[in-house]
């Protein structure tokens, strides 16, 4: 039955996710079997195929942490001054970590002001003391949050408060034994020294927690959280790279509407030959012939979509695009020849798109108004109507742009009228991330199960062979398929 994915998709008028239906397939295992671990990029692997949108109504640090330990990733927005963006990444960075081989330090001279300022930056206390302030100097004290928690007086000197009653482990020592002597000592940290007492690491107890609670956790080789960050072909962002590249980003995401230009082919081979060692998304894209050309000068991995998101009208101002499930079809089948994985960018409402854009061939979503909305997500609560809401915004609407960072996406950084490619408006408070995306991918799992599929890489090897079965839904279909015949006091949510 049904039809292959050719049938649909290679006709004369662009689709979308809500155009076509997946024929089911065979069950024999359950929807916990399903296995949704996908490559994002050349070297980049996730356990969800989930990607928050650099856009600065989305991810900035917090949501980055979130996204990464539940199993995702997040790429920090570029609306922000070069050394914000990169220590937004820095803060990523240093959240859960095996060894913490590059501890912030203090010296017995600073006072608990500096401890301050430092639980303000990156959100952590328990900072090592040394002789005199720097690592790999002989190891004195410490000082946990409780040290200083009741002190009034901020100017007083570390010296002062430190505990010097001190637990160590020494250099050399596996991750497994620090973490048992880590465990059985009952303190927040674990310094490690070397023979001569010298600091040269730092294991911090609330890791371990945070590894048995978030064991598909996104991380390194160091275990430290994954974290991308969006730049712009720019010439000044050269030193933004720099930057982001020297505080340890995972994957640059190279964020442009219309990636196919001479600025983004010269900066991709450019990266390629700086930091051979840092995978690069590169796009928008939304063709084949676009695509092959950033593959072909060192793209790792691809950003699909031009206009489909919820706050853009760059179709309707521009005139170009493609309609989603197309342009997803279309560059995944020619990026597959290289091996290079597909990320649908925009668009995506509910489960059963997340679910589409994995038929047709993306290796993994990214969304802006889906986690817009959360906890998680930059910015306060507000209500409007008694209703609990939070801004979103496109980055290339009038407001973003007057930020900077949007601008530069949309290369009108140095137009001086600016015509604005997106909106902005708010969204409905969606809680807890925590809750909402194992929801969302328990979800995805159930529509895996009801193709027949037990991973992602099989559903695209059935997409190729044209094993699995697509039907165009007329707009009556469409209509039967969400709710309907039900008295309505509410608008969805989502959908
Ligand atoms: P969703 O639908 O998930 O889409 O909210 C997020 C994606 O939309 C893109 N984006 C924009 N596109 N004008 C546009 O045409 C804009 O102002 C804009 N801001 C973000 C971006 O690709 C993002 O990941």
């Amino acid at each position: 039955d049904g039809f292959s994915a050719s049938t649909i998709f290679e006709k004369d008028q662009g689709i979308t996710y809500k155009d076509f239906l997946i024929l089911p397939g065979y069950i024999d295992f359950a929807p916990q079997d399903v296995n949704l671990e996908t490559r994002i990029t050349r070297n980049v692997k996730i356990k969800l195929p989930l990607i928050s949108s650099p856009m600065d109504t989305v991810t900035e640090s917090r949501m980055a942490i979130t996204m990464a330990l539940l199993g995702g990733i997040g790429i920090i927005h570029n609306n922000l001054s070069i050394e914000d963006q990169a220590a937004q990444v820095e803060r990523v960075k240093r959240y859960e970590n095996g060894f913490i081989t590059e501890p912030i330090v203090l010296s017995p001279k600073n006072t608990i002001a500096d401890i301050d300022n430092i639980s303000e930056r990156y959100g952590f206390s328990g900072v090592p003391i040394t002789e005199d302030g720097t690592l790999r100097s002989k190891l004195v004290g410490i000082v946990a949050n409780r040290d200083v928690d009741f002190e009034r007086d901020r100017t007083i000197l570390l010296s002062k408060v430190m505990t010097t009653d001190l637990i160590t482990a020494p250099k050399g020592i596996s991750l497994v034994q620090a973490n048992e002597i880590l465990r059985k000592s009952k303190k927040g940290k674990l310094p490690i020294v070397d023979k001569e007492g010298r600091l040269v690491a730092l294991m911090s107890r609330s890791d371990l927690v945070k590894n048995r609670e978030y064991p598909f956790a996104t991380k390194d080789e160091q275990k430290r959280l994954r974290v991308g960050a969006a730049v712009s072909t720019h010439p000044h962002d050269r030193e933004r790279i720099d930057m982001l590249v020297a505080r340890g980003v995972d994957l640059l995401v190279v964020d442009s509407a219309q990636g196919y230009s001479k600025f983004q082919i010269d900066l991709l081979k450019e990266l390629k030959k700086k930091y051979p060692n840092v995978d690069v998304m590169a796009g928008n894209v939304v063709t084949r012939e676009q695509g092959d050309a950033l593959i072909r000068a060192g793209a790792d991995g691809l950003r699909i979509g031009m206009g489909p998101g919820s706050i853009c009208i760059t179709q309707d101002t521009m005139a170009c695009g493609r309609s989603q499930a197309t342009a997803v079809y279309y560059t995944a089948q020619m990026a597959a020849k290289h091996k290079i994985p597909v990320i649908a960018d925009g668009g995506i409402a509910n489960i059963g798109d997340i679910a589409k854009a994995l038929a047709v061939g993306g290796s993994a979503v990214m969304v802006g108004s889906l986690l817009a909305g959360s906890k998680e997500a930059p910015g306060e609560y507000f209500y409007e109507n008694g209703v609990r809401l939070k801004k979103f915004r496109g980055m290339a609407s009038i407001e973003a742009m007057e930020g900077g960072g949007g601008a530069k996406r949309y290369n009108v950084e140095d137009q001086k009228i600016k015509v604005a490619q997106g909106v902005s408006g708010a969204v409905v408070d969606k809680g807890s991330l925590f809750e909402f995306i194992p929801y969302l991918m328990q979800g995805v799992r159930h529509a895996l199960q009801d193709m027949g599929y037990r991973d992602i890489p099989s559903l695209h090897k059935a997409l190729h062979a044209s094993k699995l079965r697509f039907e165009p839904r007329s707009l009556a279909a469409q209509a039967q398929g969400g709710v309907h015949g039900l008295y309505s006091y509410k608008k969805p949510i989502i959908g």
